[in-house]
């Protein structure tokens, strides 16, 4: 299994300190944010970690150059989520670790590893409920039970299917890279993970994870203060 952790976006809503630091680099405790996000992919079984950067972001790359079991793509135009995550393109079954959500209080991706091997190796979606007012910041799923049969990406409180939201964590089958090569854009003009997973789903089972910790944005200032708030207070 390997893993893609995208830390390509360039961080707007934390200017001016990411002109210089990146969002994922700022630090939680003694680490920076991605080091603890590197560290539950190798800890879920990734044997190999590709983070996808892009000029500016040359920090990442000299913070973690050096490390055997991680190499670093780019991503030349920001043309959205599913499009960064194809510059990483594997061929083996894949973790995909948002580099700006960090997850305290437990595992995910070690958890939704464990609950593919008993779905029979099925894709998992790391979930969580989110409040109405807020569906139109995420992917939102249809479920039934916690089989999924269908996705939409930053829905309105009145389309939105369900309050489970995609949050920062996805393991996926190595086929999901011919469908992002095929994914046409959606929402705001950007080649969306979400859309390529929708069109998946026909195929290939995908079931929705709610996992127990509490994902953090820190692509903001508001986000990162409440995560190292978590960190410190029970992590
Ligand atoms: C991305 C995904 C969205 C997901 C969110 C949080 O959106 O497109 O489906 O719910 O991350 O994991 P972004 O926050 O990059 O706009």
């Amino acid at each position: 299994m390997k893993a893609i952790i995208p830390a390509a976006g360039h961080g707007t809503r934390f200017l001016p300190v990411t002109r210089v630091v990146p969002k994922e680099m700022l630090p939680i405790g003694a680490k920076p944010a991605l080091e603890l996000i590197v560290d539950e992919a190798r800890s879920a079984g990734a044997d190999e970690i590709v983070l996808v950067i892009s000029e500016g972001k040359e920090l990442i790359r000299r913070y973690f150059e050096g490390q055997s079991d991680i190499r670093f793509v780019y991503q030349k135009e920001q043309k959205g989520l599913g499009h960064a995550v194809l510059q990483a393109e594997v061929d083996d079954e894949v973790l995909i670790l948002l580099g700006d959500a960090l997850v305290l209080g437990c595992n995910a991706a070690k958890e939704m590893v464990e609950f593919s091997r008993k779905h029979g190796d099925a894709a998992v979606i790391g979930c969580e409920r989110v409040p109405m007012e807020k569906v139109s910041r995420y992917g939102i799923m249809k479920t039934e039970g916690d089989r999924i049969v269908d996705m939409v990406e930053k829905p309105t409180p009145e389309e939105a299917p369900s309050d489970i939201a995609v949050a920062g964590r996805y393991l996926l089958p190595a086929a999901i890279f011919g469908y992002l090569k095929t994914q046409t854009p959606g929402k705001g003009g950007e080649i969306q993970l979400t859309d390529a997973i929708r069109r998946m789903l026909a195929e290939y089972p995908a079931y929705a994870y709610v996992y127990p910790g509490h994902r953090q944005d820190i692509g903001n200032p508001e986000g990162y203060f409440n995560a190292l708030k978590a960190f410190y207070e029970n992590d």
